[in-house]
């Protein structure tokens, strides 16, 4: 109680008692209302202006009626709850409701609740705010489609009756629409804009975060620097001649890397891209492929007309595979997507031309899901190569006890034609491919400066330890791939497509 309320009572209980005391209310320095009263004289009869006073004494008889009200019922609430935390503290401090011991537990109690509720309004505040992300990238996804929708209409209206499910951008280029090079800004603030900078929805793929977690706690496990294998040289010379299309030899030296694009979102931490090699019509040599390889379901393969569209992010076509495929093993031979069915040892032959699975062939014995990976992990068990003498399958398989075991297979049965044995385990190798019959493998993912460390050629059966440098310019290499035809290497390094030029010894 106030001492205004305790003067107004005063005064109450005056007007009451003598009837009229004369009452002035006014502010004083503090801005405080203070009220002041006379005792009437027998000589004055009446209390002057009670008006005033009665309003005032009206109102805080109403504010303390309000005060007692809430004062009584948060009695209640903390005996209710005394009762109840002596409930719940046990049989033994069940009866006594209101000893010194149970008020604190109350007060603990109180406390407690006060917090968990402050923890749930702040959790509500942050749900919210996603939420708000959410609906965000929501209306500018539809934006986006509603754009995509109206150029599609345009480009089938001017040129391109049979081109159905995605835009062509080859003579009607989209203008000032670069892709953002923004990655992995999947909080809060950055998610809106990153949305806006994508190649377009056909791009979006869904991802897994359990997945992404589990990738990079296994390549943890089992990461091992190469420079701890093998003592790293400079001595490999870049003096040999570029090779033509046919001619084979030994790999010599391979130069830095060239980036030719970013992925704009988690599920391109890891992937593929590619040229095909021995492109079947309609697609050519200039024809690229890409896979985002993060995630659940991998399922989408885009195709781009060529390295420009890609680089500008402008897929001709998103092709859906009919099951989900594992990791980046893939390869892209004579117009078939060559890959391997997820959590499995199943090996898929999809025809882009007709769009459909043309075989599937279980690759016998052969480890998968995590058995074998690359030292990176990603479920990299089963990998996919191409070379000048043809396709090939990298793995390893219970016989072999974890050593990689390299088979030619037939392209159009996926029937193994003959399979050769290496000494090298599969798990303490970040990468291979195959380079003129020969398995070359990659020492560390992620260390800046590794090198190809061991070639195994399968002419001779003669393996050997190597020391050709390699760079990881991104840090995790999850894919190294080699195309025989542009004698190069693909690779796939912390969501850069990369491509290193490669020389050959003539043999
Ligand atoms: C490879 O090793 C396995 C297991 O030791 C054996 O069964 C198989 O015959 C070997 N293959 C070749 C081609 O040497």
């Amino acid at each position: 109680m106030g001492p205004r309320t305790l003067l107004i009572m005063l005064s109450l209980m005056f007007c009451v008692t003598q009837g009229s005391p004369q009452l002035r209310r006014a502010n004083d320095r503090q801005g405080q209302c203070t009220y002041t009263f006379t005792v009437p004289s027998p000589r004055e009869g009446t209390c002057t202006e009670p008006g005033e006073a009665m309003t005032a004494i009206r109102e805080q008889q109403r504010e303390n009626a309000a005060v007692k009200q809430e004062t009584d019922a948060l009695k209640i609430r903390v005996s209710l709850l005394e009762k109840v935390v002596n409930k719940l503290l046990g049989g033994e401090a069940g009866q006594s409701t209101s000893s010194p011991q149970s008020f604190t537990d109350t007060q603990f109690e109180l406390q407690r609740l006060k917090l968990e509720k402050d923890e749930w309004e702040s959790q509500r505040g942050s749900l919210e705010l996603a939420y708000s992300d959410l609906l965000k990238e929501k209306s500018s996804l539809e934006e986006e489609k509603q754009r995509l929708t109206e150029r599609l209409e345009k480009v089938q209206q001017k040129q391109c009756p049979q081109a159905a499910e995605t835009p062509r951008n080859r003579d009607q280029p989209i203008p000032s629409r670069q892709e953002s090079s923004s990655t992995g800004s999947h909080g809060g603030a950055g998610r809106p804009s990153a949305v806006h900078g994508k190649g377009g929805p056909s791009e979006l793929s869904r991802w897994g975060a359990d997945e992404v977690g589990y990738q990079e706690l296994k390549s943890e496990l089992t990461a091992l620097p190469a420079s701890r294998m093998f003592p790293e040289s400079h001595s490999a010379s870049p003096s040999t001649e570029r090779m033509g299309t046919n001619e084979c030899g030994e790999l010599t030296w391979i130069g830095e890397p060239t980036t030719y694009r970013k992925a704009d979102n988690i599920a391109g931490k890891y992937g593929v891209w590619m040229r095909d090699p021995e492109p079947a019509s309609p697609f050519t040599l200039d024809t690229i492929w890409r896979i985002n390889t993060v995630g659940a379901d991998i399922r989408q393969v885009f195709e781009y007309e060529n390295l420009d569209q890609l680089v500008k992010g402008y897929p001709t076509k998103v092709y859906v595979m009919p099951r989900s495929m594992e990791s980046n093993g893939a390869v892209v031979y004579k117009g078939s997507l060559y890959y391997i069915r997820k959590k499995s040892r199943i090996l898929v032959k999809y025809d882009f031309k007709t769009e459909t699975v043309a075989i599937q062939k279980e690759l016998v014995d052969a480890g998968f899901h995590g058995k074998y990976p690359y030292s990176w992990g990603g479920y990299t068990d089963i990998d996919l190569a191409v070379d000048e003498m043809g396709l090939w399958v990298i793995y390893s398989t219970e016989n072999a006890k974890g050593s990689i075991v390299v088979s030619k297979l037939d392209p159009k049965t996926l029937e193994v034609k003959q399979s050769w044995n290496s000494t090298i385990r599969k798990q303490s190798v970040a990468n291979a491919f195959m380079l003129c019959g020969t398995l070359y493998t990659v020492g560390s993912y992620s260390s800046p400066t590794t090198t190809v460390n061991f070639a195994f050629d399968t002419h001779t059966g003669v393996q050997k330890q190597t020391s050709i440098p390699f760079q990881n310019l991104y840090g995790y290499a999850s894919m190294v791939d080699y195309n025989p035809t542009e004698k190069k290497l693909y690779g796939w390094d912390n969501y850069n497509m990369v491509t290193y030029d490669v020389r050959l010894s003539k043999m």
